[in-house]
């Protein structure tokens, strides 16, 4: 049965995160160690700001972080953390983080999701799409052998998804984080060493 104050609920607001996706982050970090410390990182779907906190400590006092999100988020931002109100398909809101980032991203991170319809179908379309956009700012921004994570959810779109990116990226691996919530349909696709000329 769906616990919405589950364990990870209950440890972040313990911790003052605000939300328990920051230890997916965590986790995906522990596994893949895609950021490191001084890397620019692009948080697309920031909101309310979980993973930011947790990339601000990532990265570290010489690195960068720039979210943006179609909702406020509920954070003071640390000294390293920039945020944008905004939609990624607006050009001017993703400009303005790319601004705010001061150079090309080291990695791009998206936990992007859609307003889900309860419609499986639809809901990974959606998921999908908004997986699609974040790999267009991918290669809008990302460096040369920089990293890149996405959540999609798992429909019949994944492994499209999956194939785009072993175009640009040298590996990319699947994982379902351990934080996720039971009966979750969400995996995150991890693209290590991007290369902006397709395979
Ligand atoms: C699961 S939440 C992200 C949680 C966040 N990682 C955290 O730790 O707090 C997904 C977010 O994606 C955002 N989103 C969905 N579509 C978007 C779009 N087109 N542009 C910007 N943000 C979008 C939603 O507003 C929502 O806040």
């Amino acid at each position: 049965m769906y616990n919405r104050k589950d364990h990870y609920y209950k440890k972040a607001k313990e911790e003052g995160f605000a939300s328990r996706a920051v230890y997916k982050l965590e986790q995906i970090q522990s596994k893949f160690r895609v950021i490191k410390k001084g890397d620019k990182v692009i948080d697309l779907g920031c909101a309310p700001g979980g993973w930011l906190q947790k990339l601000s400590e990532m990265v570290g006092g010489k690195g960068m972080v720039a979210g943006i999100d179609i909702l406020p988020i509920k954070i003071k931002c640390p000294n390293n953390v920039k945020f944008v109100l905004g939609d990624i398909n607006d050009e001017a809101a993703l400009g303005a983080t790319i601004a705010e980032l001061g150079g090309v991203a080291d990695v791009v991170v998206s936990d992007m999701a859609p307003n889900t319809s309860g419609l499986a179908f639809k809901d990974c379309y959606l998921s999908y799409e908004l997986c699609m956009m974040a790999l267009e700012v991918a290669q809008k921004i990302l460096k040369e052998n920089g990293n890149f994570v996405a959540k999609i959810f798992q429909g019949k779109e994944l492994d499209d998804f999956r194939l785009e990116l072993r175009k640009y990226f040298k590996k990319v691996n699947t994982y379902a984080p351990p934080a996720t919530r039971e009966g979750s349909k969400e995996l995150y696709l991890v693209g290590i060493g991007y290369h902006s000329s397709a395979n």
